[in-house]
């Protein structure tokens, strides 16, 4: 029941017509368990919030399905305003954004002049920017656009996804870039023949790629809610002595609260991915489809109003 579930919302987060109609509909149906709020001035007040409590956060700016040249211009001067909110107001904010929304499946001149403008505004500001990772069929042209783009600034990271299959030569070939990862186990639904489609496999790969990456000296987020690789990752930083600068543990906004909290008791870093937007649908229905469970919180909101 639960796969079928799972199946159903991610169905429904590729969903163009209802990402459009939720975005006009407004935000609703339990938006803000998960979102921040509509614009950069009101996600900047929750950010501020928890830097006070030891918090850092990377916010994004939701925005999936550009299909227009000027969408993908507005979505970047958006991300360039963000920057500028986060050096205006001293916040402790790195940036996460979607290729997608920047007009990757228009051009690539689209893309990377919106990025370098981005990144450029990051460096100016010093504000690091992640490049999230979308759906297979984005990879190899998401990894190319990242290690072209490292080549020129140093305030760019990027996500590899536990998952797939061949995420091991991926972290091997990012390497020599030195670079700053995300690492997750992966949130779309894709084709057995290039994911695992056992949860236990896909854990097993995404305590190799903890360890590889932490063992290459890189800098590594460990992206994730599951209680056994945080332990997993702190068994790594005992057993071979790695320092608590060189990782951080990273958590959507909204969930598990309580072990956000113990893990900074405990002196790690804990940054929030802090989503804000009128573009909250796919988004929402992904972490639906992480927990059907989270479907009681979307109720909520609705009756809410
Ligand atoms: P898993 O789904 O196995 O859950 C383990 C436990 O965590 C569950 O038993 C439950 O207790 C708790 N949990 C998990 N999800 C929950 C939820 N929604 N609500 C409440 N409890 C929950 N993916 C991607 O493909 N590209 C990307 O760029 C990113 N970026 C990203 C950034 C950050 C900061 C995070 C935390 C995650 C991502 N992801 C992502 C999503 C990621 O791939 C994955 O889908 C989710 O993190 C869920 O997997 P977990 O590792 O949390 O474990």
């Amino acid at each position: 029941m639960e796969q079928i579930m799972r199946n159903f919302f991610l169905f429904l987060s590729n969903n163009k017509t209802l990402t459009k109609v939720a975005k006009k509909y407004g935000f609703r149906f339990g938006a803000s368990r998960f979102v921040a709020g509509v614009n950069i001035q009101e996600a900047a007040q929750k950010i501020k919030a928890l830097n006070e409590k030891g918090f850092v956060v990377t916010v994004d700016h939701l925005g999936e399905f550009i299909d227009s040249e000027s969408e993908a211009k507005q979505s970047a001067e958006e991300c360039v305003k963000a920057i500028e909110v986060i050096a205006k107001e001293g916040l402790q904010s790195e940036l996460s954004l979607k290729l997608t929304s920047l007009g990757l499946d228009i051009s690539h001149e689209l893309v990377m002049d919106n990025m370098h403008k981005i990144l450029q505004a990051g460096k100016e500001n010093d504000v690091i920017v992640t490049i999230d990772m979308e759906d297979y069929a984005r990879l190899e042209k998401t990894l190319h656009i990242f290690t072209s783009l490292k080549q020129e600034y140093d305030n760019v990271g990027t996500v590899l996804q536990a998952y797939l299959y061949r995420v091991e030569e991926d972290l091997e070939a990012l390497n020599p870039y030195n670079p700053y990862l995300r690492l997750v186990k992966g949130a779309y639904k894709e084709s057995e023949k290039v994911a695992f489609p056992n949860k236990s496999d896909v854990d097993k790969n995404y305590k190799k790629i903890i360890k590889q990456n932490l063992l290459n000296g890189n800098y590594t987020a460990v992206a994730t809610h599951d209680d056994e690789i945080i332990t997993y990752t702190k068994e790594l930083e005992q057993t071979y002595q790695i320092s608590k600068e060189q990782f951080e543990f990273q958590m959507l906004y909204g969930i598990r609260l309580e072990l956000q909290k113990q893990l900074l008791k405990e002196g790690y870093k804990v940054r929030v991915y802090m989503p804000y937007g009128d573009d909250w649908f796919g988004y929402n229905m992904r972490r639906l489809a992480e927990r059907p469970a989270n479907v009681a919180f979307v109720l909520k909101g609705i009756f809410k109003k």
